[in-house]
C-alpha cells in the first residue's frame, strides 16, 4: 500500500488497497499505526457489497448499533445510511447527520475509535463536489494549550450528553428528526469522559471535549465549567488544526474519532443527492499492541 500524507493538519490517501478483499495482519497494522498518525484516512476507488465494507470496518473493533437509528442497510442494522434522498416521499436515511462540529460516541461510556464511511452518491455543482467532512486536530489542540488550562483541568472529566447534540439538529428549521424517546434517552444517559485522555494508538494525550455533546465539567461550579468549556472549544477552532475531505465517489473515509472533532458541511440541496454508508467502530481491541 502507498500512503501519501496530505501535509496538512491531517489526511492522508492510502493507495492500492482492495478493501473488498480481507485485510492482511501487516496491513492492518500499517492502517492503524496511519490512523494515529494522520487521523483521517482516504481509500479511494472502492467497490464494496455492505457485507465488505461492515467486515473492513469489524477488523478494527466492534460495530455499534444506534439506538436512534431507524436508517440502515436492509439486513445490517450495523450500517447506517446518511443520506438526504428520499423514496415516496419518505427519507431513507438520516439527512443530517453530523451537522456540527463533535466526535461521535464520546456520549458513550465506551467510546468509539473511528467512523468509517463509504461515499456511494457525491453531490456536486459546476464540477466541484459538495458536502465536504471537516475535521481539526486534538492531538495538537492538547499540545498547544496553555499550560496554566493544562493544571486546571488535569485529571478533571465533562458530562457528554447524546441528546444535546439531537435536540440541537432536533430545533433546525425542516428537521425531520423526532424527538427521542424516554426510552432512547435512557439507553443514553449522559456519561462524564475525562478531558484529556490517552490515544490509544498514540500514547499521546488529546484534548477529548467538542462542542456536540459535552455539555459541563463536573465539580466545578457552573460559570467556571462554562468559561472553561467555551475556551476549549474556541482554541480548538483555530484554522492550524483544520482539515477538509472533499469527496469522491467509491472513497472509503476512516477517521480517528478520539482524536480528532469532525462536521458534515451541508452545502448541497434536497435536489442535489448524496449517499453514504457508515459504520462507528468502538473502541474495543488493545490498539497499543496491535500498532507494536
Ligand atoms: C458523521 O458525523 O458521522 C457524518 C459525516 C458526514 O456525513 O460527512
Amino acid at each position: 500500500m502507498d500512503i501519501h500524507s496530505s501535509g496538512k493538519a491531517l489526511g492522508a490517501s492510502i493507495e492500492g488497497m482492495d478493501l473488498a478483499q480481507p485485510i492482511p495482519d501487516s496491513d492492518f497494522k500499517q492502517i492503524l499505526r496511519a490512523l494515529g498518525e494522520h487521523g483521517v484516512l482516504c481509500f479511494p476507488k472502492q467497490r464494496l457489497e455492505t457485507e465488505q465494507f461492515a467486515r473492513f470496518g469489524r477488523r478494527f473493533g466492534e460495530l455499534e448499533i444506534n439506538v436512534a437509528n431507524q436508517f440502515h442497510e436492509p439486513g445490517f442494522p450495523e450500517v447506517m445510511v446518511l443520506s438526504n434522498m428520499t423514496e415516496n416521499g419518505k427519507p431513507i436515511g438520516l439527512g443530517d447527520a453530523g451537522q456540527g462540529w463533535h466526535t461521535d460516541m464520546s456520549y458513550s461510556k465506551e467510546i468509539a475509535l473511528a467512523n468509517v464511511l463509504y461515499a456511494i452518491k457525491v453531490p456536486a455543482r459546476d464540477g466541484r463536489p459538495l458536502g465536504d467532512t471537516q475535521f481539526r486536530n486534538m492531538h495538537a489542540a492538547y499540545e498547544d494549550l496553555p499550560d496554566e488550562i493544562k493544571r486546571r483541568l488535569e485529571g478533571r472529566t465533562a458530562t457528554h450528553d447524546f441528546a444535546k447534540f439531537w435536540d440541537m439538529m432536533r430545533a433546525r428549521p425542516g428537521s425531520r428528526r423526532a424527538a427521542l424517546t424516554a426510552e432512547q434517552r435512557a439507553k443514553k444517559p449522559p456519561v462524564s469522559q475525562p478531558i484529556f485522555r490517552t490515544h490509544p494508538i498514540t500514547g499521546r494525550t488529546v484534548l477529548y471535549c467538542n462542542p456536540g455533546y459535552a455539555t459541563r465539567i463536573d465539580g466545578m461550579p457552573e460559570a467556571e465549567s462554562a468559561e472553561l468549556l467555551e475556551y476549549l472549544f474556541k482554541h480548538q477552532q483555530q484554522r492550524k488544526y483544520f482539515y477538509a475531505h472533499a469527496w469522491a465517489e467509491g472513497d472509503v473515509l476512516m477517521w480517528d474519532n478520539i482524536g480528532t472533532v469532525h462536521n458534515a458541511v451541508a452545502d448541497y440541496l434536497p435536489d442535489e443527492p448524496r449517499y453514504m454508508r457508515r459504520v462507528q467502530v468502538m473502541a474495543t481491541k488493545d490498539y497499543a499492541r496491535l500498532a507494536a
